[in-house]
């Protein structure tokens, strides 16, 4: 069997043509969403994802306020900022890009941030709300993965998952989205004992362990849908001394002979991500001013 891929880049496009055809019409009644993202400190991945950000951001109509500190920020004055945005009626999300340098306390920040502009869905409260089955900020990642599992299965009722992982930001969200609907759901992590033969009841694989290429197809179930959730750089010497390139945590050819379905990397969840935090502020932009959200953008 040769698995059918699942083209994140195709439906990320699709979701922000949706996310910019709802905001022209909010603008039409006056109303501009807002996003502000905040990064603190120089990590180059992180620049990346945050000017990545900034730019998808404006090209679906939204307002775009970047807020770029120096790494050796006091907790202080990266709070007095979250307070600010936090009463700033213009900005809907805030996202405070992690990892944050060492000497800050990320639970806290984070955890200032107003649930309802928690656009990362990573505050204690959207934690709990989506726990409990209540309307919650959904962590942008795992909420692109929903989306396309859906898309790909119609409905997720009965089958069984294994999300490999446990991080707050995929993991366990992931796992909480799965559930609610209607999924079997293991978490597998590094200490599951035989995680092949866990992973082989699964009909659908979320791998986010963060570990290139450790999910061969002998751990997959034949005709199974495999999110590969992973982005790691490898050496590629066959493309010449010193270069790279990017695989996931899921062994790419030998998973696609076996399973049905498979999201590539790169590709594949990837964009989906940052089209999520879009649908995310978007969300967040209409429960702040009463007016009905868009279908389909939100778990
Ligand atoms: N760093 C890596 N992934 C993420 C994410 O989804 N949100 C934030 N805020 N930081 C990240």
């Amino acid at each position: 069997m040769s698995a059918s891929v699942i083209d994140g880049k195709a439906f990320a496009a699709e979701v922000r043509g949706k996310v910019a055809a709802h905001v022209a019409r909010l603008k039409e009644q006056g109303i501009t969403p807002g996003l502000a993202v905040v990064l603190v400190g120089e990590d180059p991945a992180s620049q990346v994802y945050v000017r990545a950000k900034g730019k998808q951001t404006v090209e679906v109509g939204m307002a775009s306020f970047e807020h770029k500190l120096d790494a050796g920020t006091s907790e202080a004055d990266l709070l007095a900022l979250i307070a600010r945005l936090n009463a700033d009626p213009a900005v809907h999300g805030i996202l405070v890009q992690l990892p944050l340098p060492g000497h800050l306390d990320e639970d806290l920040v984070i955890n200032a941030i107003d649930p309802a502009k928690d656009v990362d869905g990573f505050h204690i409260s959207n934690v709990g709300l989506l726990a409990t089955g209540q309307k919650a900020m959904v962590p942008c990642t795992p909420l692109g993965c929903l989306m396309m599992l859906r898309d790909h299965h119609g409905s997720l009722s009965g089958l069984n998952a294994v999300v490999i992982g446990r991080s707050n930001i995929v993991g366990k969200p992931m796992a909480q989205l799965l559930l609610r609907d209607s999924c079997t759901v293991t978490v597998a992590h590094s200490r599951t004992k035989d995680i092949e033969a866990v992973v082989r009841q699964a009909d659908i694989v979320v791998a986010a362990v963060g570990r290139p290429q450790m999910v061969t197809g002998d751990w997959v179930k034949p005709g199974a849908t495999v999110i590969d959730v992973g982005i790691n750089r490898i050496d590629a010497p066959e493309k010449g001394e010193g270069k790279t390139r990017l695989v996931g945590d899921c062994d790419y050819d030998s998973c696609a002979e076996v399973a049905g379905a498979i999201t590539p990397v790169p590709g594949g969840v990837g964009p989906m991500t940052i089209a999520c935090l879009l649908a995310n502020t978007l969300t967040a932009c209409c429960r702040a001013n009463g007016v009905e959200e868009p279908e389909g953008l939100t778990a």
